[in-house]
Protein backbone atom coordinates (compact mmCIF):
# COMPACT_ATOMS: atom_id res chain seq x y z
CA UNK A 1 0.00 0.00 0.00
CA UNK A 2 1.21 3.60 -0.93
CA UNK A 3 2.38 5.91 2.03
CA UNK A 4 1.37 9.58 2.24
CA UNK A 5 3.41 11.52 4.43
CA UNK A 6 2.79 14.95 5.34
CA UNK A 7 6.13 16.46 6.62
CA UNK A 8 5.42 20.13 7.64
CA UNK A 9 8.09 21.82 10.07
CA UNK A 10 4.69 24.65 10.32
CA UNK A 11 1.28 22.89 10.49
CA UNK A 12 -1.46 23.13 7.99
CA UNK A 13 -4.77 23.77 10.40
CA UNK A 14 -6.25 20.56 11.79
CA UNK A 15 -9.39 20.67 9.25
CA UNK A 16 -6.57 20.52 6.25
CA UNK A 17 -4.84 17.94 7.80
CA UNK A 18 -8.20 16.04 8.24
CA UNK A 19 -8.93 16.60 4.70
CA UNK A 20 -5.86 15.23 3.52
CA UNK A 21 -6.17 12.46 5.37
CA UNK A 22 -9.48 11.81 4.62
CA UNK A 23 -8.54 11.79 0.56
CA UNK A 24 -5.48 9.50 1.14
CA UNK A 25 -7.26 7.07 3.08
CA UNK A 26 -10.37 6.73 0.19
CA UNK A 27 -7.89 6.03 -2.19
CA UNK A 28 -6.62 2.79 -0.43
CA UNK A 29 -3.08 4.50 0.76
CA UNK A 30 -1.62 5.15 4.15
CA UNK A 31 -1.68 8.59 5.81
CA UNK A 32 1.53 9.44 7.99
CA UNK A 33 1.79 12.72 9.47
CA UNK A 34 5.02 14.21 10.93
CA UNK A 35 4.66 17.94 12.09
CA UNK A 36 6.29 20.56 13.85
CA UNK A 37 9.77 18.63 13.41
CA UNK A 38 12.83 20.09 15.31
CA UNK A 39 15.52 17.97 13.47
CA UNK A 40 16.44 16.93 9.97
CA UNK A 41 16.99 13.52 10.94
CA UNK A 42 12.94 13.08 12.09
CA UNK A 43 12.19 13.92 8.02
CA UNK A 44 15.37 11.95 6.47
CA UNK A 45 13.74 9.28 9.33
CA UNK A 46 9.94 9.93 7.82
CA UNK A 47 10.82 10.08 3.83
CA UNK A 48 12.65 6.39 4.68
CA UNK A 49 9.14 5.10 4.06
CA UNK A 50 7.06 7.74 1.73
CA UNK A 51 6.21 6.89 -1.62
CA UNK A 52 4.92 10.92 -2.00
CA UNK A 53 5.18 13.69 0.24
CA UNK A 54 3.36 17.05 0.96
CA UNK A 55 5.47 19.74 2.38
CA UNK A 56 5.14 23.64 2.74
CA UNK A 57 8.85 25.64 2.98
CA UNK A 58 10.25 22.42 4.60
CA UNK A 59 13.84 22.14 3.15
CA UNK A 60 14.05 18.63 0.60
CA UNK A 61 17.53 19.08 -0.09
CA UNK A 62 19.89 16.01 -1.63
CA UNK A 63 20.02 14.53 1.44
CA UNK A 64 16.22 14.21 2.05
CA UNK A 65 15.82 13.50 -1.87
CA UNK A 66 18.56 10.34 -1.64
CA UNK A 67 16.44 9.31 1.99
CA UNK A 68 13.62 8.74 0.20
CA UNK A 69 14.05 5.19 -1.41
CA UNK A 70 10.50 4.66 -2.22
CA UNK A 71 9.78 8.11 -3.63
CA UNK A 72 7.77 8.51 -6.39
CA UNK A 73 6.50 12.62 -5.54
CA UNK A 74 6.65 15.72 -4.10
CA UNK A 75 4.16 18.02 -3.84
CA UNK A 76 4.97 21.69 -2.56
CA UNK A 77 1.52 22.96 -1.01
CA UNK A 78 1.79 26.20 -1.90
CA UNK A 79 3.56 28.59 -5.02
CA UNK A 80 7.40 29.32 -4.47
CA UNK A 81 9.29 25.69 -4.93
CA UNK A 82 12.55 27.13 -3.96
CA UNK A 83 12.99 24.62 -1.10
CA UNK A 84 12.97 21.98 -3.09
CA UNK A 85 16.03 20.27 -4.74
CA UNK A 86 15.07 19.95 -8.53
CA UNK A 87 18.16 19.09 -9.59
CA UNK A 88 18.67 15.52 -7.34
CA UNK A 89 14.91 14.99 -7.22
CA UNK A 90 14.73 15.11 -10.93
CA UNK A 91 18.36 12.49 -10.90
CA UNK A 92 16.23 10.37 -8.83
CA UNK A 93 13.53 10.36 -11.22
CA UNK A 94 11.23 12.12 -8.47
CA UNK A 95 8.18 14.42 -10.41
CA UNK A 96 8.14 17.43 -8.03
CA UNK A 97 4.53 19.71 -8.22
CA UNK A 98 3.79 22.98 -6.56
CA UNK A 99 -0.27 23.76 -6.33
CA UNK A 100 -0.51 27.21 -7.95
CA UNK A 101 -2.74 29.95 -6.81
CA UNK A 102 -4.19 27.88 -4.29
CA UNK A 103 -2.96 29.93 -0.79
CA UNK A 104 -2.80 33.01 -2.65
CA UNK A 105 -5.84 34.94 -1.28
CA UNK A 106 -4.32 34.62 2.17
CA UNK A 107 -0.97 35.95 1.27
CA UNK A 108 -2.12 39.30 -0.95
CA UNK A 109 -4.63 39.92 2.08
CA UNK A 110 -1.51 40.05 4.42
CA UNK A 111 -0.07 42.24 2.17
CA UNK A 112 -2.18 44.78 2.01
CA UNK A 113 -2.85 43.71 6.18
CA UNK A 114 0.94 45.13 6.35
CA UNK A 115 0.66 48.11 4.43
CA UNK A 116 -2.15 49.42 6.79
CA UNK A 117 -0.43 48.39 9.52
CA UNK A 118 2.55 51.00 8.47
CA UNK A 119 0.47 53.41 7.10
CA UNK A 120 -1.32 53.91 10.47
CA UNK A 121 1.80 54.16 12.64
CA UNK A 122 1.72 50.26 14.03
CA UNK A 123 -1.76 51.28 15.43
CA UNK A 124 0.36 53.50 17.95
CA UNK A 125 -2.36 56.36 18.39
CA UNK A 126 -0.89 58.75 15.98
CA UNK A 127 -1.69 59.88 12.65
CA UNK A 128 -1.08 58.34 10.37
CA UNK A 129 -2.25 58.16 6.34
CA UNK A 130 -4.52 56.11 4.32
CA UNK A 131 -3.64 53.73 1.20
CA UNK A 132 -6.88 55.30 -0.92
CA UNK A 133 -4.85 57.77 -3.72
CA UNK A 134 -1.38 56.10 -2.92
CA UNK A 135 0.46 54.76 -5.53
CA UNK A 136 1.31 51.07 -5.77
CA UNK A 137 3.69 49.04 -7.79
CA UNK A 138 3.51 45.09 -8.39
CA UNK A 139 6.38 43.43 -8.68
CA UNK A 140 5.25 40.55 -10.74
CA UNK A 141 2.04 39.84 -11.69
CA UNK A 142 1.30 36.80 -10.80
CA UNK A 143 -1.49 35.04 -9.22
CA UNK A 144 -0.63 36.96 -5.69
CA UNK A 145 0.31 39.78 -8.08
CA UNK A 146 -3.41 40.01 -9.36
CA UNK A 147 -5.73 39.76 -6.15
CA UNK A 148 -2.98 42.26 -4.57
CA UNK A 149 -3.97 44.21 -7.35
CA UNK A 150 -7.82 43.40 -6.80
CA UNK A 151 -7.57 44.03 -3.23
CA UNK A 152 -5.53 47.28 -3.61
CA UNK A 153 -7.83 49.15 -5.95
CA UNK A 154 -11.06 48.34 -3.38
CA UNK A 155 -8.62 50.77 -1.57
CA UNK A 156 -8.48 53.06 -3.98
CA UNK A 157 -4.76 53.12 -4.82
CA UNK A 158 -3.29 53.92 -8.30
CA UNK A 159 -1.80 50.67 -9.66
CA UNK A 160 0.94 49.59 -11.62
CA UNK A 161 2.09 46.32 -12.42
CA UNK A 162 5.69 45.11 -14.26
CA UNK A 163 6.35 41.64 -15.46
CA UNK A 164 8.41 40.78 -17.80
CA UNK A 165 6.80 37.19 -18.68
CA UNK A 166 3.66 38.80 -19.28
CA UNK A 167 1.97 40.38 -22.44
CA UNK A 168 0.75 43.84 -21.46
CA UNK A 169 -2.85 43.05 -22.69
CA UNK A 170 -2.71 40.45 -19.81
CA UNK A 171 -2.06 42.98 -16.92
CA UNK A 172 -4.49 46.37 -18.83
CA UNK A 173 -7.25 43.54 -18.89
CA UNK A 174 -7.38 44.15 -15.17
CA UNK A 175 -7.52 47.68 -15.13
CA UNK A 176 -3.81 47.68 -13.92
CA UNK A 177 -1.20 50.37 -15.67
CA UNK A 178 1.57 48.53 -17.46
CA UNK A 179 5.03 50.05 -17.03
CA UNK A 180 8.12 48.33 -18.88
CA UNK A 181 10.92 48.20 -17.10
CA UNK A 182 11.59 47.74 -13.47
CA UNK A 183 13.01 51.19 -13.03
CA UNK A 184 9.57 52.79 -13.94
CA UNK A 185 7.79 50.91 -11.38
CA UNK A 186 9.84 51.77 -8.68
CA UNK A 187 10.33 55.38 -9.55
CA UNK A 188 6.82 55.77 -9.66
CA UNK A 189 5.37 53.63 -6.55
CA UNK A 190 5.23 55.05 -2.82
CA UNK A 191 4.18 50.92 -2.07
CA UNK A 192 6.37 48.08 -3.73
CA UNK A 193 4.74 44.87 -3.27
CA UNK A 194 7.05 41.90 -4.28
CA UNK A 195 5.30 39.07 -5.82
CA UNK A 196 8.46 37.56 -7.60
CA UNK A 197 9.96 34.09 -6.98
CA UNK A 198 13.24 33.07 -5.50
CA UNK A 199 15.59 32.14 -8.13
CA UNK A 200 18.79 32.38 -9.96
CA UNK A 201 17.34 35.77 -11.76
CA UNK A 202 15.49 37.08 -8.64
CA UNK A 203 17.69 36.13 -5.78
CA UNK A 204 19.64 39.37 -4.87
CA UNK A 205 18.22 41.32 -7.48
CA UNK A 206 16.21 44.21 -5.00
CA UNK A 207 19.03 46.46 -4.01
CA UNK A 208 19.98 49.95 -3.48
CA UNK A 209 20.22 51.64 -6.74
CA UNK A 210 16.57 49.87 -7.21
CA UNK A 211 15.24 50.97 -3.48
CA UNK A 212 16.26 55.02 -3.91
CA UNK A 213 14.07 55.51 -7.23
CA UNK A 214 11.17 55.07 -4.77
CA UNK A 215 9.26 58.35 -4.17
CA UNK A 216 9.08 60.11 -0.80
CA UNK A 217 6.57 57.87 0.92
CA UNK A 218 8.70 54.69 0.25
CA UNK A 219 7.48 51.52 1.65
CA UNK A 220 8.71 48.23 0.33
CA UNK A 221 6.22 45.05 1.09
CA UNK A 222 7.91 41.79 0.56
CA UNK A 223 5.57 38.43 1.44
CA UNK A 224 7.79 36.95 -1.64
CA UNK A 225 10.96 35.42 0.15
CA UNK A 226 13.86 37.21 2.13
CA UNK A 227 16.33 36.10 -0.47
CA UNK A 228 15.13 38.74 -3.26
CA UNK A 229 16.59 41.44 -1.09
CA UNK A 230 20.22 42.59 -0.83
CA UNK A 231 20.05 43.16 2.50
CA UNK A 232 23.52 46.01 2.22
CA UNK A 233 21.17 47.95 0.20
CA UNK A 234 18.16 47.54 2.40
CA UNK A 235 20.41 49.01 5.54
CA UNK A 236 22.36 51.71 3.23
CA UNK A 237 18.34 52.27 2.13
CA UNK A 238 17.21 52.82 5.60
CA UNK A 239 19.84 55.10 6.59
CA UNK A 240 19.81 57.63 4.00
CA UNK A 241 15.72 57.48 3.30
CA UNK A 242 13.98 58.40 6.42
CA UNK A 243 10.81 58.10 5.00
CA UNK A 244 11.40 54.42 4.26
CA UNK A 245 9.86 51.68 5.44
CA UNK A 246 9.64 47.72 5.04
CA UNK A 247 7.38 45.49 5.88
CA UNK A 248 8.41 41.48 5.60
CA UNK A 249 6.86 38.21 5.99
CA UNK A 250 9.81 37.06 7.65
CA UNK A 251 12.50 39.04 8.88
CA UNK A 252 15.90 39.59 7.21
CA UNK A 253 19.79 38.00 8.21
CA UNK A 254 19.67 42.27 9.45
CA UNK A 255 17.34 42.13 11.40
CA UNK A 256 18.81 43.42 14.94
CA UNK A 257 20.51 45.99 12.79
CA UNK A 258 17.24 47.20 11.63
CA UNK A 259 15.64 46.74 15.20
CA UNK A 260 18.31 48.87 16.88
CA UNK A 261 18.81 51.59 14.77
CA UNK A 262 15.33 52.25 12.77
CA UNK A 263 12.62 51.61 15.29
CA UNK A 264 9.29 52.29 14.29
CA UNK A 265 9.58 51.82 10.39
CA UNK A 266 9.50 48.49 10.08
CA UNK A 267 7.75 44.77 10.79
CA UNK A 268 8.59 41.64 10.32
CA UNK A 269 6.39 38.25 10.91
CA UNK A 270 8.17 35.84 13.17
CA UNK A 271 7.40 33.20 10.84
CA UNK A 272 6.40 33.23 7.36
CA UNK A 273 2.87 33.55 7.91
CA UNK A 274 1.56 34.65 4.32
CA UNK A 275 -0.17 31.81 3.68
CA UNK A 276 -0.99 30.52 7.14
CA UNK A 277 -4.89 30.75 7.34
CA UNK A 278 -6.76 28.10 7.05
CA UNK A 279 -8.44 28.65 4.36
CA UNK A 280 -5.03 28.66 2.74
CA UNK A 281 -4.40 25.31 4.29
CA UNK A 282 -7.15 23.44 3.26
CA UNK A 283 -6.64 24.82 -0.30
CA UNK A 284 -3.16 23.89 -0.92
CA UNK A 285 -3.29 20.64 1.10
CA UNK A 286 -6.40 19.05 -0.38
CA UNK A 287 -5.21 19.72 -3.84
CA UNK A 288 -2.00 18.36 -2.99
CA UNK A 289 -3.50 15.55 -1.61
CA UNK A 290 -5.51 14.90 -5.23
CA UNK A 291 -2.68 15.78 -6.96
CA UNK A 292 -0.65 12.89 -5.70
CA UNK A 293 -3.64 10.34 -6.03
CA UNK A 294 -4.24 11.49 -9.48
CA UNK A 295 -0.39 10.77 -10.19
CA UNK A 296 -0.45 7.29 -8.66
CA UNK A 297 -3.83 6.44 -10.59
CA UNK A 298 -3.98 8.69 -13.79
CA UNK A 299 0.13 9.54 -14.10
CA UNK A 300 -1.61 13.05 -13.86
CA UNK A 301 0.96 15.60 -13.81
CA UNK A 302 -0.38 18.62 -15.03
CA UNK A 303 1.48 20.69 -12.24
CA UNK A 304 4.84 19.50 -12.17
CA UNK A 305 7.88 21.74 -12.31
CA UNK A 306 10.69 19.75 -12.91
C1 LIG B 1 4.32 29.79 -0.93
O1 LIG B 1 5.35 29.80 -1.61
O2 LIG B 1 3.33 29.11 -1.25
C2 LIG B 1 4.23 30.65 0.29
O3 LIG B 1 5.44 31.30 0.54
C3 LIG B 1 3.73 29.92 1.52
O4 LIG B 1 4.69 29.14 2.17
P1 LIG B 1 4.30 28.25 3.44
O5 LIG B 1 3.49 27.10 2.98
O6 LIG B 1 5.60 27.83 4.04
O7 LIG B 1 3.52 29.09 4.40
Amino acid sequence: MKKILVATEKPFAPVAVKGIRQITEEAGYVFMLLEKYTSPQALLDAVAQADAMIIRSDQVNEQVISAGKQLSIVVRAGAGYDNVDLKAATARGIVVMNTPGQNSNAVAELALGMMVYMARNQFNGSAGTELSGKTLGIHAFGNVGRLVASIASGFGMEISAFDPFLKPEDIERQGIRVVHSVGDLYRSSQYISLHIPANEQTRNSINYELLSMMPEGATLVNTARKEVIVEDGLVKMFRERKDFRYVSDIAPACQETIASEFPGRFFFTPKKMGAQTAEANINAGLAAARQIVSFFENGDTRFKVN
